[in-house]
Formats: C-alpha cells, sequence, structure tokens
C-alpha cells in the first residue's frame, strides 16, 4: 500500500503533538499544534482527533509530552504523581472507545517497570513506546486491509457508517483499508456512504479520504441505506469499531445498529472492522460500555445558519451498540472472527493468529 505522511505526530523539539484538524476537513487541511493539557483534552473532545486508534496514538504522544514538559522531574513520586493525574484528566476527554485508556495504560506501565531507572530514561522510554503504538497501528491497519480483501472480493458495492479511514488511525485505515488496497490492486469498487449525523463524518472526512484514492463514491444520508438494500444495491456493509466487548457486541458511531437490522433484514453481510487495541476482553457485553453523549446543539443548531429546531430536549448520544447476532464477522489483524465470539475474539490475545 501506499505510504502517506502519519496524522499525528510531534514537532521537533517535542513540545506539542500535531495533527490535522478533522473539525476543517474536507475544506481547509489545517495543522493544529497541542502543547497543553487543556489543548490536549479540547483536541479530543471536540473531535479535532478522532477515531478510536488516532485517539489512543493521541493519547499516547500526548502524555509523553507532558511528562517531558508538565511533570516534576526531581523525584520519581512526584513524576508519577503529576504523570497519573495528567493520564486521568486526557482519559476522562471521552469514554466510549478504548484506545484511549488502552494507551494511556500502556504508558503508564512505561513509568512503572522502569521506576527504578532515571526520569531522563523514563522519559526517553515514553517517547519510544508512543512510537511503537503508532508503528503497531500501522501494521495492524495494514494486514486488517489485506484480511478484509478476502471477503470483498466478490462484492463490488460497499456501504460505510461514520469514518474509519487513515484519518481516525495511524495510515490505512480499518473499515476503509480493505477498500483502498482494493482500488490499488485495480478492483472496481463503489462505496455509498452514510453521512453521519450529527457530526457528518462520513460526509466530510470519508467522502474526502476515498475520493482522494480515486475511489468511486455515493454520499447518502443515513436513512436512505434501506431504500438502497431493498433496491439490492448493496453486497456488504464494512464499518469501523470503538470497543468490542468479549460476547462480540460492538460499540460504533450513532447509526451502526441500523445499518446492522437492516442488512440483517436483507440478508446482507455486516462487518466490523478493528485492530486488536479495540477489542476489550474486559467488557463482557455492550450492556457495560459506558456511551457518550454529547451537547445537544450539535442536533438543534451546529450545521444551521439558524437553528433548526425550536429549542426543546434533544438526545445526542455519539455511539450505540450492535448486538453480535447482527454481526458476520469482525475482521482483526489477525484474521477474521466469526461467532461464537467469546471464543474467535479470546483466541485473538493467544500466540496464534485465529485462521
Ligand atoms: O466520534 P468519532 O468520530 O470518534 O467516532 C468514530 C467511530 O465511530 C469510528 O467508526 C471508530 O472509532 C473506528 S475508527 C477506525
Amino acid at each position: 500500500m501506499k505510504q502517506r505522511p502519519n496524522n499525528v505526530y510531534l514537532n521537533s523539539d517535542h513540545s506539542a503533538v500535531m495533527i490535522i484538524d478533522q473539525t476543517q476537513l474536507p475544506n481547509r487541511e489545517v495543522i493544529l499544534e497541542n502543547k497543553t493539557p487543556e489543548e490536549m483534552f479540547v483536541a479530543i473532545k471536540d473531535l479535532k482527533v478522532r477515531g478510536a486508534p488516532a485517539i489512543g496514538i493521541f493519547a499516547a504522544f500526548a502524555i509523553y509530552v507532558l511528562a517531558k514538559n508538565n511533570c516534576n522531574q526531581d523525584s520519581y513520586q512526584e513524576f508519577y504523581e503529576d504523570f497519573m493525574r495528567h493520564k486521568s484528566y486526557l482519559d476522562s476527554s471521552r469514554p466510549t472507545a478504548v484506545n484511549l485508556s488502552w494507551a494511556l495504560n500502556r504508558m503508564e506501565d512505561v513509568v512503572l517497570s522502569n521506576s527504578s531507572d532515571s526520569i531522563t530514561n523514563i522519559i526517553k522510554a515514553l517517547e519510544v513506546e508512543a512510537k511503537e503504538i503508532q508503528a503497531e497501528d500501522i501494521a495492524m491497519c495494514k494486514s486488517i486491509s489485506e484480511n478484509g480483501l478476502l471477503i470483498l472480493k466478490d462484492k463490488k458495492n460497499i456501504i460505510t457508517h461514520c469514518n474509519a479511514g487513515p484519518l481516525a488511525t495511524s495510515l490505512y485505515g480499518t473499515a476503509l483499508g480493505p477498500l483502498i488496497l482494493a482500488k490499488e490492486k485495480g478492483m472496481d469498487l463503489h462505496v455509498y456512504v452514510d453521512e453521519t449525523r450529527p457530526l457528518l463524518q462520513g460526509a466530510r472526512l470519508t467522502t474526502y479520504e476515498l475520493d482522494k484514492h480515486g475511489i468511486d463514491v455515493t454520499l447518502i444520508c443515513d436513512n436512505m441505506a434501506g431504500m438502497l438494500m431493498n433496491q439490492g444495491k448493496i453486497d456488504a456493509c464494512f464499518v469501523g469499531c470503538d470497543r468490542v466487548a468479549a460476547n462480540g457486541d460492538t460499540a460504533n458511531k450513532i447509526g451502526t445498529l441500523s445499518l446492522a437490522i437492516l442488512a440483517n433484514h436483507y440478508d446482507i453481510p455486516f462487518y466490523v472492522l478493528g485492530p486488536s487495541s479495540t477489542i476489550d476482553l474486559e467488557t463482557k457485553t455492550g450492556d457495560e460500555i459506558v456511551i457518550e453523549e454529547r451537547n445537544s446543539e450539535e442536533i438543534r443548531s451546529k450545521w444551521y445558519k439558524e437553528p433548526m429546531a425550536p429549542p426543546v430536549n434533544a438526545y445526542n448520544p455519539a455511539f450505540d451498540v450492535t448486538d453480535h447476532h447482527l454481526i458476520n464477522g469482525i475482521i482483526t489483524e489477525k484474521g477474521i472472527c466469526y461467532s461464537p465470539y467469546e471464543e474467535s475474539l479470546s483466541k485473538i490475545f493467544d500466540e496464534n493468529d485465529v485462521d
């Protein structure tokens, strides 16, 4: 696959984490510098950096920068306390995607396992770990793309929801990875993209990424998928994930559940694509997943010159949970997991691949 620059990276003196501000896309490609804990928190909270794997990678670089520049360097105990304060703060920015706490916990493990070393060396080890988290994600997305391609072979018309492309990860993406790889291999694909109300990640980001790769794209409103399925225009659904529970229940962008129910009704295969860093065996079922609720103005007024509703209550859950019965397969870097997911997902964490 063609390489492209990472979306999350350090500036030259490691005083900031740099990102492409995803809230400005597709109209402006703006690079944003994040130096303070507050800037880093807001970058995640306001979806300037978004997508489960990208949030994890950003948080790893962010906590490294804060450890280097904002933590006491005189005693290990004080360094550790400062580190933990920043860690909890970043971790509280968004609750649903497990990659955030997963990456921050990996960074804390580095601090703990090097406690007898100098603080200078602990900070060096944190830099190495953050880069490793990103490098692993690149490799995982590449393998997910190759595994997803096996499913795509006889399918031409795919529908996707939200954005699970390069912007949401390190390089290749998860749900969009196989589509980009297929295009590079000369396959003739067509992708329907749900606009993804209310924050329009599909309309703003997925169309932008697929179009850049020369893939034939049709943007639709979220409520049009049923009609297209009824007309026989969809061969498969490919979506990303924010947290996969041990039984295969999957949290992803609000609207994923409706798409899965429709696909099930029309007997269209529904695939979830994600790296093992998004699988959370500690969470037994989807009922335990905390769903982020966002500001209701995102529904009432965000994209309009004037509010498009009177000031009534609006409910704005950012994610929903798709029951594992509705999922035909979970495509990971280790292979494709099928039901029963308790078994196939736990095998992911064994030494050998599932397939
Ligand atoms: O609120 P967002 O835009 O962060 O939600 C993102 C999604 O739901 C993605 O599908 C998921 O994180 C997978 S990204 C590879």
